[in-house]
């Protein structure tokens, strides 16, 4: 989970002692000694990510075939009479002013929840996925059979094709855009630091390209995260707090795509909502995060690795339910304002927003290993280690009082009961219904 160094780890919050009188004056020369360093370094940064996008975008665009960068799946693109039929089929909406939504990464954890609400209260969906292989694609392929069973079909394609997305806006007015496609982990952006690069920021900048151009233009709502907030130490993360920190790539990717939905809001008159998603969890979920995986391997009888930060303190996350960040996210796309442009120029303003869809109550992971336990009615052997320097931070917890006012959100569900809902839902996927006899509790 996070940087474990002292220096990285943030002091417990309110607890600075502040000599008052020389307290500016110690700010102005802090500032003016590293305003330099951090222009120039932020600077380098910057250029670095340019480079290495076009880099990337121009090794991806050979014969109209893309590959998804962490796992290089050629991916061709075929339209036909069946594929523009189940296309606008998919997209026909059930009910008087249904929307119709373009969800990327459909057949992800969260694309696939969200894709299923929106269907079931009438609206049109269809889906966008490469189906690259970060985890199994097995998960995946289920997801999409479920999907399929309510009429919502998943275009096969990856969202740096703009051949295909082209045809579709062509194909479809959609209303919205529900875009949840990105390379997501903190850990793997330092094995393939480039599939962040393609998914996350080349990835962003296409789809905002062909939303720009569309005429009218969709509004969108996409998905950045608390890992934004980085090495902030101030508690609960308000969406003021800086998001200048950023502890792994993946965090930086997602800062980017913030103010690269500035820019598209600011020049193209393009209606963005971000969501900083506070860790997601619950049935479908995704097997790289520690509540999956700690399942999986308690009921192999597989030890378990439990990081702690400096002083030996419990890691602790803001986990948040996945029927709750949908509320969240449907809430979003109800309430997120037209875009004002139009022939890719803008007429007017047009709403540029940032909401944390998170909990509101942290848990500490040995806790959430406990509560485990007992869904599972299994002991996990416990190895328990300090934290490597790898991306992830000590502790998440959300201010959500912004989307409570202005989205109705509002979650319900407690770890205690969304682990119990996730164990059913694995036991069941895994066909392991029947109780595990080793090492009873
Ligand atoms: N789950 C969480 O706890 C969490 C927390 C913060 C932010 N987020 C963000 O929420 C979004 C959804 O996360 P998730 O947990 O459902 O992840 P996920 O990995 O299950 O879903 C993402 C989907 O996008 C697809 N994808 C990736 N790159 C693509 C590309 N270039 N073209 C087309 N499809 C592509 C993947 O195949 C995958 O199915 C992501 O943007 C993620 O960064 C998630």
């Amino acid at each position: 989970m996070a940087p474990s160094e002292t220096d990285n780890f943030p002091s417990t919050p309110g607890k600075v002692k502040m000599d008052r009188s020389n307290y500016f004056g110690r700010v102005a020369s802090r500032w003016h000694a590293t305003a330099s360093a951090r222009l120039l370094s932020g600077s380098a940064i910057l250029l670095a990510l340019t480079l290495f996008v076009l880099f990337r975008i121009s090794s991806y665009t050979v014969a109209g075939r893309y590959m998804t960068g962490a796992n290089s799946v050629p991916i061709a693109f075929k339209p036909d009479h069946v594929w523009e039929t189940r296309v606008r089929q998919s997209c026909l909406p059930k009910k008087d002013e249904g929307l119709i939504v373009l969800v990327t990464g459909a057949a992800g954890f969260v694309g696939t929840h969200v894709s299923l609400a929106l269907k079931k209260r009438g609206d049109g969906v269809l889906g966008i996925d490469n189906f690259n292989s970060y985890y199994e694609v097995s998960l995946k392929r289920a997801r999409q059979a479920l999907l399929e069973k309510q009429e919502i079909f998943i275009i096969e394609g990856d969202i740096n094709n703009k051949e295909l997305l082209k045809t579709l806006f062509d194909l479809i007015q959609f209303t919205h855009l529900m875009h949840l496609a990105a390379q997501a982990g903190v850990r793997y952006a330092m094995q393939n630091p480039g599939s962040y690069v393609h998914s996350n920021i080349a990835g962003l900048i296409t789809l905002l390209e062909v939303c720009k151009d569309a005429n009218p233009q969709p509004a969108i709502v996409w998905a950045s995260s608390s890992s934004v907030y980085g090495l902030n130490s101030k508690v609960p993360f308000s969406e003021n707090d800086r998001t200048d920190q950023p502890a792994s790539l993946y965090a930086a990717t997602k800062k980017a795509g913030e103010e690269i939905a500035h820019t598209y809001n600011h020049i193209y008159g393009l209606s963005i909502t971000g969501l900083r998603f506070f860790t997601v969890y619950g049935p479908w979920g995704r097997p790289d995060m520690a509540y999956f995986s700690f399942t999986r391997d308690i009921l192999k009888g597989k030890p378990i690795t439990i990081y702690q930060g400096s002083n030996k303190q419990d890691l602790a996350r803001d986990f948040t339910y996945i029927d709750d960040v949908v509320k969240g996210c449907v809430s979003s796309l109800d309430t997120a304002g037209m875009s004002t442009g139009s022939g890719g120029k803008k007429k007017g303003p047009a709403p540029l927003r940032i909401f944390n869809l998170g909990n509101t109550s942290p848990v500490t992971v040995p806790n959430l290993v406990s509560i485990l336990e007992k869904h599972l009615k299994v002991k996990a052997k416990k190895n328990v280690i300090k934290m490597p320097r790898n991306g992830d931070v000590p502790f998440t917890h959300a201010n959500v009082s912004l989307a409570h006012d202005q989205l109705g959100y509002n979650p319900t569900t407690n770890l205690e009961i969304g682990l119990k809902r996730f164990v059913k839902w694995y036991l069941s996927y895994h066909g392991l219904e029947r109780p595990v006899k080793s090492r009873r509790l």
